[in-house]
């Protein structure tokens, strides 16, 4: 990362998305209003393995990404000459995906004399609370952060740009991750989160007593493997291929009353740390694919009601994996004079407790 002394933004930036298995794209003006956006979902093409493929992931972005900035670009009204800076996700993610995205964004940047930003994809899952309008007041640092993706859960103060304080994770699986198994378990299509909730809606959530991994400890860490365990030995009591489709409405119901009783307990936990040292505003921003869960939302909802804490989560189109919040992290950190280098190299692994601005 080099510092550049006051690098003024003097033009919209386009944000690129290639981390898992969602090619996106979007164009924001220079104060983060979304000029376009496209999020190209490669759902259909994994499917039918039961969870991403990186190989397929890759190649698809490969084939698709040109496609899409060209229609972003047209949507927007721009040619790349007009933007301000290119921002891609470089990490963490699945490589292949990550090479495409920065490697095409580098060399739009190199042909137009652009300055680029390799994003890490927390931050911008982190930051994207901070997009103009979407949290009423604005959301200044610090605040809380519970990020529940597919890959990632985790409980983190973000007191800056490039600042984060991990206050808590996974010790073993995702909460998205525990959805996608569970449903696969209730014999849904993947990936399952969705399916599942829908599902849940016409179950009853009290009929099996779960266990509620780490409810009630010290500190804010998660556990969901337990939880995720003692669904498939239900579901194997019964012969293969023959849960009742009431009995599968009640498990997923049951399973996610659980998950939202957990998420509710850990974050409670973190807003207590938070509350002791960070002195000011209280809020808990949740991001990631899970906090599209309505039930989820409600239990955070509560939790958040009851420690005093304004709760704010994007819509889910910003809480899945998009390019918009690659973009607006691309503008909070051109605004600060922070670029990267061309040599950058993409990161499968990137935590965002090891990010640090100069
Ligand atoms: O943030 P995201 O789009 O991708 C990353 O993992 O970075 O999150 C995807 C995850 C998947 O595990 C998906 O099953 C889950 O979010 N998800 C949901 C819901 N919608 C998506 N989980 C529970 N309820 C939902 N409505
Ligand atoms: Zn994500």
């Amino acid at each position: 990362m080099e510092l550049k002394d006051a690098l003024m933004l003097t033009g919209p930036v386009l944000g690129i998305e290639t981390s898992c298995d969602d090619t996106a794209a979007a164009v924001l003006d220079a104060e983060g209003v979304v000029l376009a956006e496209i999020v190209l979902s490669q759902e259909r093409a994994h499917a039918p393995f039961g969870g991403v493929v990186p190989e397929i992931a890759a190649r698809a972005h490969l084939a698709h990404l040109p496609i899409l900035l060209a229609g972003v670009m047209d949507r927007a009204g721009l040619g790349y000459g007009d933007l301000g800076g290119i921002a891609a996700s470089a990490g963490p993610g699945l490589i292949g995906g990550l090479i495409v995205g920065s490697g095409v964004a580098k060399g739009i940047a190199i042909a137009r004399g652009l300055p680029y930003v390799a994003v890490n994809h927390l931050e911008a899952h982190a930051l994207t609370a901070r997009l103009p309008g979407l949290v009423p007041g604005g959301a200044p640092f610090p605040y809380l952060l519970l990020l529940i993706s597919g890959g990632h859960c985790q409980c983190v103060a973000v007191r800056g740009v490039g600042a984060h304080e991990r206050l808590g994770g996974t010790l073993d699986d995702a909460a998205g991750e525990a959805f996608d198994k569970v449903a696969k378990l209730l014999g849904l299509p993947w990936p399952g989160g969705s399916a599942l909730e829908r599902v849940a809606l016409l179950g009853d959530a009290a009929r099996f007593a779960f266990p509620r991994p780490l409810l009630g400890r010290v500190g804010c860490d998660f556990s969901f493997s337990g939880l995720k365990t003692a669904v498939a030995q239900l579901v194997a009591r019964y012969p293969v291929g023959a849960l009742p489709a009431r009995d599968a409405a009640d498990i997923a119901a049951s399973f996610q009353r659980a998950v939202a009783e957990v998420l509710a307990d850990r974050a409670t936990h973190a807003m207590k740390i938070f509350a002791m040292r960070h002195q000011g505003r209280r809020l808990l921003v949740v991001a990631g694919g899970v906090a599209a869960n309505a039930t989820i939302r409600a239990a955070l909802e509560q939790a958040a009601a009851a420690e005093k804490f304004a709760l704010a989560a994007a819509p889910p189109r910003l809480c899945t994996d998009n390019a918009v919040m690659v973009a607006w992290a691309g503008i909070e950190r051109l605004r600060l004079g922070l670029v990267d280098g061309f040599d950058f190299a993409p990161r499968p692994r990137w935590p965002l407790e090891s990010l640090a601005t100069p």
